[in-house]
């Protein structure tokens, strides 16, 4: 049998698509390997937000090239966003690759495969679907998982200067809602109790069938209603096993006055939002063509934080932007301040072909970047370690994803407001997919430390109990 193994760059998109790839691999009757030196097939599943992910693929194809002049009959495979950009230039630069596949290709990995092996030529595949949208779905056997990943759309409509996933991507794509229902419906059955809804610009969802807005709970009499926030109230409707529901990465644009509402009524999603505003000032955001104000930013998140107590919220930002000046990066700052973001994903800006920016002057000096850099991991640790310490002694509902990586006599989860928190001495107790009340003793750099109290603990050990019954009510703790 055939062996294979898929290594990922990149986002949550591309985890989630190296998923479906193994899957589909699996599907045609290739075993999953874990070493790239007993592998048949390397699949290289990459990213090209920025230039450094794609120096990485270079020279993990350079290494990849020495194994395979060994083993001449290794098939090298380059998927994803920067098999997308690429195409044919990839073979061309790089020998040693076989097949170079888009992100909406997947599908046709294994006949591809097939085609080789019986002597084919090297192929590109990268033509976006964009008549009949294909949305590749779990598989029933969920493995035990608590969690999952589900694709409601892809591709971007947006035209943030800086970005590239709009020519990688392609444009906005969506899937049927009654897909979606369904898809986490079975995943519930198979004892997934968080599904994370998946996009580029995950709130600006629409419905192909429109068949959401005859939804008794989509509020079809709001001419504002958005039909995101339709879905998720579909989503609790239709799965009411279904304990938390996420997503991930909504645009501020579209975090619309009925989004809010759905966050307000829903209890299933939990009290956080990852939000990404990219920088703090007017005159950047306009540069980044992010059709929004640093005012409307915050007017939204101060709307849904009155509207959902204690929410907390993270985002993406990006400094050294062409043109940013001193006092441009102090705007970034003060957003850090004003609105007390517990995370941030901080990145340096690296400028990418194919996108409105590149005709603007990357002006900003590299040390004057990574000093900023700097700057924002400095602050956001701060507000983040204020956070957690805050919660030392509170009792939070964690939902149990598996042992700790780092400690396996621990359990880990996530807190009703996406904390991860590890379990103390919960070896041996059969808890994961279960949400159960859990002190936090201790607080560390980006998590917490909580023990189980005595009942609970007497729960788990004392029966064997059915995954589908959690320790305590739903809700989002
Ligand atoms: N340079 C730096 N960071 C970028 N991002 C997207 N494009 C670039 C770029 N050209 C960041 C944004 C986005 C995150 C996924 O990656 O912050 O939200």
């Amino acid at each position: 049998m055939s062996r294979f193994v898929v290594t990922t760059f990149g986002c949550q998109m591309n985890k989630h698509d190296s998923t479906r790839l193994e899957e589909v691999l699996c599907g045609s009757g290739s075993e999953l390997g874990v070493e790239h030196q007993d592998a048949d097939v390397i699949v290289l599943n990459t990213c090209s937000v920025r230039e450094k992910a794609e120096q990485k693929l270079r020279s993990e194809v350079g290494r990849l090239a020495k194994l395979k002049r060994c083993r001449p009959e290794l098939l090298l495979v380059v998927a994803g966003c920067m098999a997308q950009r690429q195409g044919e230039q990839i073979l061309k630069a790089m020998p040693a690759v076989d097949l170079v596949v888009g992100p909406d290709n997947i599908a046709e990995l294994p006949q591809l495969i097939a085609e080789l092996r019986l002597g084919g030529p090297p192929q590109v595949r990268t033509v976006f679907d964009l008549e009949q949208p294909r949305f590749l779905t779990a598989p029933t056997v969920t493995s035990g998982r608590a969690t999952a990943y589900v694709t409601v759309m892809k591709g971007c409509n947006e035209r943030c200067s800086f970005c590239i996933v709009p020519s990688t991507r392609g444009p906005e794509r969506y899937r049927p809602s009654e897909d979606i229902v369904a898809e986490i419906a079975q995943l519930v059955v198979g004892g997934v109790r968080e599904v994370t809804l998946l996009g580029q610009t995950v709130n600006s969802y629409r419905d192909p069938l429109a068949a959401l807005c005859m939804a008794p709970e989509a509020r079809a009499d709001d001419p504002d209603e958005s039909e995101f926030a339709a879905l998720l109230r579909h989503i609790c409707a239709q799965v009411p096993d279904l304990l938390r529901l996420r997503y991930t990465s909504p645009h501020p644009r579209h975090l619309t006055p009925s989004l809010i509402a759905a966050h307000r009524d829903l209890s299933i999603i939990p009290r956080h939002l990852h939000l990404p505003v990219q920088t703090g000032s007017d005159r950047m955001l306009k540069r980044m063509i992010r059709r929004h104000s640093r005012a409307e930013y915050i007017e939204r998140v101060s709307s849904l934080q009155q509207q959902v107590d204690g929410l907390t919220v993270s985002t993406d930002i990006i400094v050294g932007f062409c043109g940013e000046t001193e006092q441009d990066f102090e705007q970034t700052l003060s957003l850090m301040d004003e609105v007390g973001f517990v995370g941030v994903f901080g990145f340096k800006y690296s400028p990418r072909p194919d996108t409105p920016a590149i005709q603007l002057s990357d002006d900003v000096a590299g040390k004057d970047k990574d000093a900023r850099l700097q700057r924002v991991f400095e602050r956001s640790e701060r507000c983040m370690g204020a956070h957690l310490d805050s919660l030392v002694g509170s009792k939070q509902q964690v939902l149990i994803e598996g042992p700790s990586k780092t400690h396996p006599e621990n359990l880990s989860g996530r807190s009703g407001r996406f904390e991860i928190v590890h379990v103390a001495d919960a070896e041996g107790l059969d808890l994961i997919g279960e949400l159960v009340e859990v002190e936090i003793v201790q607080a560390y750099k980006h998590s917490l430390l909580g023990r189980l109290g005595a009942s609970e603990r007497g729960r788990a050990r004392s029966s064997k109990r059915r995954r589908s019954l959690p320790l305590v009510g739903k809700g989002a703790g």
